[in-house]
């Protein structure tokens, strides 16, 4: 009791409304709206128009900056000034979830004193409000506030040369011209410690009606292949991204090395019905929401994805986690196809604590016919399914172009995967568990806890639940 009155008085004192949530905007011209931070949360200076609420708690900057608290009876419209921040919480790989042991402080002032800990030797805040100004922004910035940027034809939003530890804000809209061709990467994300995040009520809009035809990337029309393109990161971020009718697959991640994703929407729901050009089916095909390979260390948790292909497919990689994903209207969540490819190992993947709804698949491993790789160590627990038209649970060894077979091969060599606790249903003419293992390629399939009714089911290897 004694604490709560003292906390209130202390923010009457201050002059503070509510804490702002993380990342969303905490100080600029005329913003009336909160000025301090949710626990774990700093508000940092971006640009006179904006200041942002990032990971890290006052006291873990106090070390390398001058911190002055302001004792008096402040103006609501008084903004946190950080010229430059030291990025000390930026390396952490296992969650973005704010520490809780930080005290709550009073409204400071923060004065940069510091190099950059990366090395960059860039300047604080840059406000983009041009897409002609982004690559200087990008060479010479620490804090990058892209704000309702219209990317003409053509042209990426190149973040490949971010400096280490650089923060990049997407605000208000963001669109990009129309370009048919397949190897455009509309983003592409590069750089080591670097954090690529959104302010409230920003949306990325890929555009995806001008391209949608029914056939993705099988045919029709060309369009970007890759949405968004993260490549050889380390320790990177990106969190609480809005992202809305990509072309076709969404993110393309490989060659990184401890990365975590997390807080995404991403929202390809009106790829659901027909165009003009689908021929009565969904308009987005192929809309894959993350695609990763040749990745270590990879965290994606809390996310939303609505498309109509895989929520998520790791084709090669290891200590990969998938978590609190809530995936609608795809095909589940998926490892594969493996083999064939120029990286076949997939080792060490969890997908966990999250919701399959009106998908074809629920939890899928695929590998394709004739070709050789190694999947191992994966486990799917926690996992609920609801509407699943093909497969609840699907193992299986004969896919070839895309397609089964009917005749598995046994090159690629599937062992010790875990089905703990996969629950739910799937529609009658669905199968609840079809497995189609190769010659003696399957080892240490196991299902504990795990109940999927409602259809049918087709296994040869052990005997499923
Ligand atoms: C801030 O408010 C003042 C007074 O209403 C106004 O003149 C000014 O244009 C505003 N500045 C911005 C950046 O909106
Ligand atoms: C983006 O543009 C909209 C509409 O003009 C405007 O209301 C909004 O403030 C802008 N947002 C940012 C972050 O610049
Ligand atoms: C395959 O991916 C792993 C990362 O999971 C990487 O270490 C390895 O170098 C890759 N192999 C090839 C042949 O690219």
């Amino acid at each position: 009791m004694k604490e709560t009155a003292a906390i209130a008085a202390l923010a009457i004192a201050a002059g503070v409304a509510a804490q702002q949530s993380a990342y969303g905007q905490c100080g600029g011209v005329n913003w009336t709206g909160p000025t301090t931070c949710v626990s774990g949360y700093t508000c940092v200076y971006s640009n006179d128009y904006y200041s942002q609420c990032v990971p890290g708690a006052a006291a873990t900057t106090a070390k390398t900056t001058t911190t002055k608290a302001t004792s008096t009876k402040t103006s609501s419209t008084k903004t946190t000034k950080t010229t430059k921040t030291s990025k000390t919480s930026t390396t952490k790989t296992s969650s973005t979830k704010a520490p809780t042991s930080t005290t709550l402080s009073t409204k400071t002032t923060t004065k940069a004193t510091t190099t950059t800990p990366g090395g960059g030797s860039g300047g604080s805040g840059c406000l983009v409000t041009a897409y002609a100004s982004i690559s200087s922004a990008v060479k010479s910035c620490t804090l990058i506030t892209l704000s309702n940027i219209s990317a003409p034809p053509s042209s990426s939003i190149d973040l490949q040369k971010l400096q280490p530890s650089a923060t990049v804000v997407f605000a208000g809209l963001t669109t990009f011209g129309v370009t048919a061709n397949n190897d455009f990467d509309p983003i592409v994300i590069s750089g080591s410690n670097i954090l690529i995040t959104g302010a409230d009520g920003h949306t990325i809009d890929g555009g995806g009606p001008n391209y949608w035809d029914g056939q993705g990337s099988n045919g029709g029309g060309d369009k970007p292949d890759h949405f968004i393109v993260v490549k050889k990161t380390s320790n990177a971020r990106i969190t609480n991204l809005n992202i809305k009718n990509w072309p076709v697959h969404c993110f393309s991640m490989t060659g990184n090395q401890g990365l975590t994703v997390s807080g995404l929407n991403l929202d390809n729901s009106d790829g659901d019905a027909a165009n003009s050009k689908s021929g009565g089916k969904a308009a987005a095909h192929n809309s894959d929401g993350f695609d990763i390979s040749s990745s270590d260390y990879v965290t994606l948790e809390n996310i939303n994805v609505h498309n109509q292909d895989d929520c998520v497919a790791v084709t090669s990689g290891t200590h990969i986690t998938v978590t609190g994903m809530y995936c609608y209207g795809g095909h589940g969540l998926s490892i594969g196809s493996i083999g064939g490819k120029s990286n076949n190992t997939v080792d060490t993947v969890t997908f966990e604590n999250s919701q399959i709804i009106n998908s074809e698949n629920g939890c899928r491993i695929k590998t394709n016919s004739g070709t050789t790789g190694t999947v191992k160590n994966i486990i799917y627990k926690s996992i609920t399914l609801s509407g699943i038209s093909d497969y609840g649970i699907d193992v299986q060894q004969d896919y070839l172009n895309g397609g089964p077979t009917g005749d598995p091969t046994n090159g690629v060599t599937i062992s010790n995967v875990q089905f703990i606790d996969v629950t739910g249903t799937v529609k009658s003419s669905a199968y609840n568990y079809y497995i189609l293992c190769g010659s003696g390629s399957c080892s240490g399939i196991a299902f504990s806890g795990t109940s999927i009714t409602g259809g049918k089911t087709s296994c040869n290897y052990g005997s499923c639940p």
